[in-house]
């Protein structure tokens, strides 16, 4: 998957949501290939899903568009990952002004890094705009619906995983 037009869109996509879906889509309209690449970060122990389990439901939405969008993980410099598979441009994904501050430090942080990355921002879906990897984490262990907001692989594995933690909390 090397070549001039490839963008690399990480994250933590713990777990990857219908916004994330929303931007791949969108960047495929600019680009040819996209690698979602799920960041590795050992010192994130909060993380509800494994890398693995993260993998594993990306890889399972985008199976349609194998040829397209690549499902990766990496540890270290997004920088060197970056460079590493030949992407010249960053995608990261601006819901509301409150992303803004943050992002703009990344990707400053990351020119600085690396000049020759661009990072390009790219707007979601506006029925996008509310949901974040958190707020599904958070409505989902309190016992809201987010049947509309990931994708129905996602949910599957989000009950699954709501279950078996209610499970251990009962026996602990
Ligand atoms: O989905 P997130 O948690 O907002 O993604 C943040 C992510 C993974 C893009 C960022 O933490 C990152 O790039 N991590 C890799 C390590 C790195 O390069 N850090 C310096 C960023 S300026």
């Amino acid at each position: 998957m090397r070549g001039s037009n490839i963008a690399v869109y990480p994250g933590s996509f713990d777990p990857i949501t219908n916004g994330h879906v929303d931007l791949v889509k969108r960047t495929l309209q600019v680009f040819d290939r996209i690698i979602v690449a799920i960041s590795i970060n050992p010192d994130k122990r909060d993380a509800l899903f494994t890398v693995e389990e993260r993998l594993h439901m990306a890889r399972t939405v985008f199976k349609d568009l194998k040829g397209r969008v690549r499902v990766d993980s990496f540890e270290g410099l997004l920088v060197d990952y970056a460079e590493g598979v030949g992407a010249h441009v960053i995608i990261r994904g601006l819901r509301a002004v409150s992303d803004f501050e943050f992002e703009f430090q990344m990707a400053m942080m990351n020119r600085h890094l690396k000049p020759g990355l661009e990072t390009l921002f790219m707007m979601t879906g506006q029925s996008f705009f509310y949901i974040s990897s958190r707020l599904v984490k958070e409505v989902m262990s309190l016992g809201g619906d987010v049947s509309n907001v990931v994708p129905g692989n996602v949910l599957k594995e989000l009950k699954k995983k709501f279950k078996q933690r209610s499970r251990e909390r009962s026996v602990g």
